[in-house]
């Protein structure tokens, strides 16, 4: 399964980057806004800090628009993917984008069927949002599970990026059901390498070899 991290704070992802672990960076124009910088400069930084894709959003509403908005984009890096969120002005753009040999993650996905979509029309990506339809009290990971499934199903190349993640437990559901790929914020990707048993034990092991004759 690939990591990524949800974020747009080229700190969090020097350290994340230094475990070696980290496949790609997923932003949005709220994480963008979160680091009170132009959007240039930390797209730039960001795209040279990852080797692996970067997904950075488009504004726009209308397929011109996001069509447009994607051809620049794509000047920031080799690695940039371009999210487009899940309309139908945003299906056409996808269709012409993946024409045009351009990467796209389809993002806002909280249906199956917007999924089914978001393949048809040749998405390299699909965001699902699973802690936004958890906070509606809806279950976000049955919606992996029948993604998953209908993608399955077809053979579609589309890879799901389970997104949205609030808590390690999303991670381990995602690896269960075979999701291709987590988005993680900083916060939950801190804390997921660590157990208190793995504390507690190293503590012992050491305590305990203190005592072996040398
Ligand atoms: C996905 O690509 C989005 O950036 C992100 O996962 C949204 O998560 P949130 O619901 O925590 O804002």
């Amino acid at each position: 399964m690939k990591f990524f991290l949800d974020t747009a704070n080229v700190e969090q992802i020097r350290k994340i980057n230094e475990l070696g672990l980290l496949d790609g960076v997923t932003t949005n124009p709220s994480l963008i806004a979160k680091t009170g910088r132009p959007f240039p400069e930390v797209v730039r930084e960001i795209c040279k800090l990852v080797e692996g894709p970067v997904s950075l959003e488009v504004i726009g509403t209308e397929t011109k628009k996001m069509v447009e908005e994607a051809n620049k984009l794509v000047e920031y890096g080799k690695n940039v993917v371009v999210k487009i969120p899940i309309t139908e002005e945003g299906l056409k753009a996808v269709k012409i984008l993946a024409n045009q040999g351009i990467r796209t993650n389809v993002t806002l996905c909280f249906s199956p069927l917007q999924a089914l979509l978001a393949a048809k029309a040749g998405a390299s990506y699909i965001s699902p949002f699973v802690g936004r339809l958890d906070d509606c009290a809806h279950d976000g990971m049955e919606l992996i599970q029948q993604i998953k499934q209908i993608y399955d199903n077809y053979a579609y190349a589309t890879e799901i990026i389970v997104a949205s993640i609030r808590h390690p437990l999303h991670i381990v559901q995602s690896a269960m059901i075979g999701a291709h790929i987590v988005t993680v914020p900083y916060e939950v990707f801190s804390k997921i390498a660590s157990h208190p048993l793995t504390d507690k034990g190293i503590e012992i092991f050491l305590k305990d070899w203190a005592k072996v004759p040398t």
